[in-house]
């Protein structure tokens, strides 16, 4: 294993000691590519999600939210193009009869061939991919495979199948009685929620173009390859927002998201060079541009984020298949001619990103094994995550140094004080240090200490999770310290 598959290993083992990230069902041995947020995870996605919201919505305020059903009418997939269009080119082996996404086996060889340092060769393998993919020539695609002796890592062999194209969209019936029933799908995406309520939303919300919808919500897609843990599952949470906009000024509004976007990233405290764009070759069946942003995980830099220039494709399909008008009137001057803009269907520019992915990122961004050496030159170790305090699941810790002596009254009294404004943990069991590196481990910036002077001159032990710097400050300090560096 590499330094980097190792590290990968330890945070998903990290992330299930500390009730972050659990196997879904696990006692009956877990379901693939499905996961269950524990205790501090919960916490973390919900704080990421509320980050999101916060930056999109009341920082904005041309954009407001809704919270559209799972369900929707089935013709609505059919508009959208993802009963017809969404798909992946997949291919088996017939010796072990595994399935495999044709651009994942590609993927693999150049990032081997990255690793050995044959940069320019992986480079021409994906842009030939790229192009035989857009071109939908899976003749050649297969013939890439095979000139490249890619093989099945379980049988060995290069004896595939040809490449077919299968739909990721989950189907369901409602309706109690089976003949009676309607086939309807798991949304694959939040997005057409939003496309659906544009003008319930346009008209009761006043807003004027150009303003956005945003949305966070479950998204559902049966990933034949389910691999890396939650960055790619079955059931995982979007945060999509639609910028509906005039026609014509949509790679003005599509430069715009796509800087925005990555500073909210940057905002987070992740250093820029962790980052890269991705330009797309091939387009989704409704882009005319999109980019990935793209972050470097363990595993390699890979997408998190997607910034889509959808056109009208969306708005316009709904408009067609529902017979009802999907337009807005523009009664704003157009300068080229002098009289309103009028009625038209709006452009969208889109950006989506995966809630479960971003929380990857975090716990892959904050994980360290460090080594501190100690007076005596000998050496220690301690597991830090060093979670932004905007968004760390426990803001503070409140420890009193020992369970008796009016210690733990005092500590109560802080936590009562706090606990009203941020989310606090009060421990009272254990050597301090032992608590102190539970902490850590689970990301907390801020802990204190109540010790015996806390008694004579109410001072408190204020500890910095990151600089493990201690120092003493005020009691009646500690909750304003706290909120300000964590809100
Ligand atoms: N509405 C546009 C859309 O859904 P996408 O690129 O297919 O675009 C957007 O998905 C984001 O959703 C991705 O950048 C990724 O973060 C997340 N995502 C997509 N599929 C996922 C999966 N199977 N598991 C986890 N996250 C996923």
């Amino acid at each position: 294993m590499t330094t980097n598959e190792n590290k990968f290993q330890e945070i998903i083992s990290h992330a299930k000691e500390y009730g972050f990230v659990f196997p879904s069902s696990e006692i009956y041995d877990g379901l693939s590519a499905v996961y269950d947020y524990g205790p501090y995870g919960s916490e973390l996605k919900k704080n990421i999600r509320d980050y999101w919201w916060k930056s999109m919505t009341q920082m904005n305020e041309n954009i407001v939210g809704i919270d559209a059903a799972i369900f929707m009418h089935p013709t609505t997939w059919k508009a959208s193009g993802h009963v017809d269009n969404f798909s992946d080119p997949m291919i088996d082996n017939r010796d072990s009869n595994k399935r495999y996404r044709v651009d994942h086996l590609i993927e693999a060889l150049a990032d081997k061939l990255k690793e050995e340092g044959k940069a320019q060769e992986a480079d021409d393998l994906i842009a030939k991919m790229d192009r035989l993919l857009a071109a939908e020539d899976f003749t050649n695609l297969k013939e890439l495979l095979i000139s490249n002796n890619i093989v099945c890592s379980v049988s060995g062999t290069a004896n595939w199948t040809d490449i077919r194209q299968f739909n990721l969209m989950f189907s369901t019936q409602v309706g109690s009685v089976a003949e009676e029933a309607d086939t309807i799908y798991l949304r694959p995406e939040t997005a057409q929620g939003i496309f659906v309520n544009f003008l319930n939303v346009q008209k009761t919300a006043r807003m004027k173009i150009p303003f956005g919808i945003a949305q966070t919500g479950k998204a559902f897609r049966n990933e034949i390859v389910a691999r890396q843990f939650i960055f790619r599952m079955r059931e995982f949470e979007q945060m999509e927002m639609q910028f509906f906009i005039r026609p014509g000024s949509q790679m003005q509004w599509y430069e715009y998201w796509k800087e925005a976007r990555l500073n909210w990233h940057l905002s987070l405290g992740i250093p820029r060079e962790k980052y890269r764009y991705h330009d797309h070759v091939k387009l989704a069946h409704y882009a005319d541009a999109a980019l990935d942003i793209e972050y470097e995980f363990p595993f390699g830099f890979k997408e998190v984020e997607g910034i889509h220039s959808r056109t009208d494709f969306d708005l316009k399909n709904h408009q067609l298949l529902s017979g009802k008008k999907l337009q807005y009137f523009d009664n704003d001057i157009n300068p080229a001619t002098g009289k309103p803009y009028g009625n038209y269907i709006p452009y969208v520019v889109e950006t989506s990103i995966g809630l479960d992915r971003m929380f990857l990122l975090i716990l892959s961004q904050s994980y360290e094994l460090e080594t501190l050496t100690k007076e005596d030159e000998s050496t220690d170790t301690r597991v830090v995550m060093h979670i932004p305090a905007k968004i760390a699941p426990v803001k503070l810790a409140i420890l009193p140094l020992v369970k008796k002596d009016g210690l733990p009254e005092l500590a109560r009294k802080l936590m009562d004080e706090c606990k009203q404004n941020f989310r606090c943990f009060y421990e009272e069991k254990d050597a301090i240090g032992k608590r102190y590196r539970r902490q850590d481990a689970i990301g907390t910036p801020f802990c204190v200490t109540i010790d015996h002077q806390t008694k004579e001159d109410n001072t408190v032990t204020i500890r910095y999770r990151d600089s493990m710097k201690q120092e003493r400050i005020a009691m009646s300090e500690v909750r304003d310290l706290v909120m300000k560096n964590t809100l």
